[in-house]
Parts: structure tokens; C-alpha cells; sequence
């Protein structure tokens, strides 16, 4: 199976409409690769461009050596699963699944074999007889997958497919998805704007805001180094706390404490300090850099509670800290004293947005 290459690809429906800009990644027979991102930065503009549904206004698309970029979608071997996923109301598992072969003429004794893989993968063995209005929205959307696994495709695209399911079937068939797509050895893109679906599923994530590629890594990548404030307020829940703090000497200021700073050649004015809610803890002994402040909010969220705190010495309004701390005491109107682990810390460009010293960002803010 053949490599899916996109090039520069760009899309404009008005000067005012941009959706795509300048979009350019690969995504090798093994790899499962989400575009994530808030509705509208141009996800599905991609994905539309990639199955041939939008003609791009500039730019290339290649599967293995072959550029598909103006080439009808019927000529791509493409296979696609939407949100709202159309199965043939009237017809059965079985013949839902075989009716795109059967479309194409492929030899019956040969659709059969492929549609019993295909269920067997899926586990849609007993279902085989039932009509869509029998099943339950996660039994229909495993059929969706199947009418494209079915396919053979050289790409398989998927755009929100679990978004109509409720959370708990969501977790089940994202699940289920991984796992038959892992032994696919296709190039898969998805789509979604949920980043635990892109944490979890894939081996690559492209992060888009605005038509732009911000940062194209694997999921550890995305979350350990975010290449800037876009990316780093956009993956991790609760959301990474990110502080615009004035600089003095080789310290940032958080209300009476002090932050070091990175080694960067020269100390801006201001920087902005971003420390992810798990990583700040209740200070030990042994901890060189604490911050003090008092305990205003506890939202308990089952596993740990969500505590916020005003750091001491900040301004009017206050600067707040938001730390995931164990359930075990309740902290709420006292004073805590918060470890913020050096190494866990990422600074940012107050102007640029851009990760200072920690990795280069792909892509524009
Ligand atoms: N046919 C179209 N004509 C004009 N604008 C469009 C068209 N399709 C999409 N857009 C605009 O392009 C932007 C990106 O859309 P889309 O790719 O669907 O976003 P996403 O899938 O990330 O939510 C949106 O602002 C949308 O309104
Ligand atoms: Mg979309």
C-alpha cells in the first residue's frame, strides 16, 4: 500500500475565506494521522480535497507516485466514513456491506469472502441479517466503518465519526477503531475536534487553528513539547495554566516568588510561564521552587480534585494556579504551598506565542 503525501495545499473560496493554508504532511502505510482542531480552522476542507469532493486551489496531492490532485474521486481508491453515517435503510447489514462491491461488479463468491473479513474484524457476525433501524448507534456506525473497510482502499478517511455516539459507546468504538486500523497497514486520516479521541488513536497529529498547520508530531510530542500557546492551551484537560509574568535578572515574577528562567540569550521584558495542572504539587522538604497562595475553589473531579489557588503577592484580581491534587484532603480557604518542577515547566514568546528553548514550531501561530 502506497504513502499519502499532501503538498502546500491550500484552499480559498473568497479572499475573506481561507480555510487551508500552506498544509503539507505525509502519512506512511502504517500510520493513522488525526487533524485536530476547534470547528472551522479547515479539517474537513482537507479531507474533502484528499477524497477528491473540493479541487484545491493550490498545492498537490499524491498517493504513492501517483498525483491524484485533480483526478475524480471514483479514480482515487478512497474510502470515507462521515459523522452522519448513510446506510441503506431498507437493506441489511449484509447487503449494506456489499452493495459497493456489488456497484462495482466485483465477482460474487469474491464479495462474499470480503464482507465475512471485513464482519469478522468488525464483530458484526450476528448482526448480519438486521436492518439498521434494529441497532444501536454504535452496532450502525461499526457497519459505516465496514461498507469502507470493505473497499480495500488505498486511504481511509474518516471525518467526526464518533461525534453522534453518546461519551460511553464513543469510548468503546474508539477503541474498536484502533485496533482494526492497526492491523489495516493503511494510511489513515481522521478527523475530530475531541483531543482524546487524537491522543489516543493516533500515531500522528497534525494540530490546525486557522488553516494553518501549528505543530505535526506524534501525541506525546504534542503534549509534552507544545510548540506554542496555541497548541499548549489546546491539548491537555484541565487546560495547561499559562501566566504572563514580567522578567528580572534570570527569574520570572509570580506574585513574591520567583521562576528561573531558561537559558535564552537575552531576558524579555515579560514571558509567559505555562505548567500543566498535574505537574504542580504540594511541596516537599526537598523542593527548590515553591510558590505559596491560598485555596479559593475545589471542583472534585472523581479521580482527583481540580484545586485553584491565588498566589500570594499578585496583584489586584490575583494570579491564579490550578493544580490536580489527590482527593484525600479538601484544601478549600487554606493555605498551600505548590512545588512547580523545573522540567515541567514551558516558556513561551509573549509576542510570537512561539515555545522558547524548548523545540523550533512547524507551521504559523
Ligand atoms: N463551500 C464553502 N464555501 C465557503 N466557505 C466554506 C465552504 N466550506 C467550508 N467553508 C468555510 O471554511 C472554513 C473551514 O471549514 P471546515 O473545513 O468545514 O472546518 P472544520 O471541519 O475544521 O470544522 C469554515 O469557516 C467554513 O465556513
Ligand atoms: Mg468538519
Amino acid at each position: 500500500m502506497a504513502k499519502l503525501e499532501l503538498k502546500n495545499l491550500n484552499k480559498t473560496y473568497s479572499p475573506k475565506v481561507i480555510p487551508v493554508k500552506d498544509v503539507s504532511l505525509t502519512v506512511d502505510n502504517h500510520e493513522f494521522l488525526t487533524l485536530l482542531g476547534p470547528s472551522g480552522c479547515g479539517k474537513s476542507t482537507v479531507l474533502r480535497m484528499i477524497a477528491g469532493l473540493e479541487e484545491p486551489t493550490q498545492g498537490q496531492i499524491k498517493i504513492g507516485d501517483v498525483d491524484v490532485t485533480y483526478k475524480r474521486p471514483s479514480d482515487r481508491n478512497i474510502a470515507m466514513v462521515f459523522q452522519s453515517y448513510a446506510l441503506y435503510p431498507h437493506m441489511t447489514v449484509y447487503e449494506n456491506l456489499a452493495s459497493g462491491l456489488k456497484l462495482k461488479k466485483v465477482p460474487s463468491a469474491d464479495i462474499k469472502r470480503r464482507v465475512a473479513e471485513v464482519s469478522e474484524v468488525l464483530g458484526l457476525g450476528e448482526l448480519m441479517n438486521r436492518k439498521p433501524g434494529q441497532m444501536s448507534g454504535g452496532q450502525r456506525q461499526r457497519v459505516a466503518v465496514g461498507r469502507a473497510l470493505v473497499r480495500n482502499a488505498d486511504v481511509y478517511l474518516l471525518d467526526e465519526p464518533l461525534s453522534n455516539l453518546d461519551a460511553l459507546l464513543r469510548e468503546r468504538v474508539r477503541a474498536d477503531l484502533k485496533q482494526i486500523f492497526a492491523a489495516q497497514k493503511v494510511p489513515v486520516v481522521y478527523v475530530t475536534h475531541d483531543q482524546t479521541e487524537a491522543m489516543t488513536l493516533s500515531t500522528k497529529v497534525a494540530l490546525l487553528n486557522d488553516g494553518y498547520v501549528q505543530q505535526l508530531d506524534p501525541p506525546e510530542r504534542i503534549y509534552n513539547h507544545p510548540a506554542n500557546l496555541f497548541v499548549a492551551g489546546f491539548v491537555g484537560s484541565p487546560q495547561m495554566n499559562l501566566l504572563t509574568l514580567p522578567c528580572q535578572g534570570k527569574s520570572a515574577l509570580l506574585g513574591n516568588f520567583q521562576v528561573r528562567l531558561p537559558d535564552i540569550p537575552t531576558v524579555p521584558p515579560q514571558i509567559v510561564l505555562g505548567i500543566r495542572p498535574e505537574d504542580v504539587r504540594i511541596a516537599q522538604p526537598e523542593d527548590t521552587q515553591t510558590i505559596r497562595g491560598r485555596v479559593f475553589l475545589v471542583e472534585n473531579l472523581g479521580m482527583h480534585n481540580l484545586v485553584s489557588v491565588r498566589v500570594e503577592g499578585s496583584q489586584t484580581g490575583g494570579i491564579t494556579l490550578r493544580a490536580l491534587l489527590a482527593t484525600d484532603q479538601n484544601w478549600n480557604g487554606e493555605d498551600i504551598t505548590l512545588a512547580l518542577p523545573p522540567e515541567d515547566i514551558h516558556w513561551f514568546d509573549v509576542q510570537s506565542g512561539h515555545a522558547v528553548a524548548k523545540r523550533q514550531m512547524v507551521g504559523k501561530v
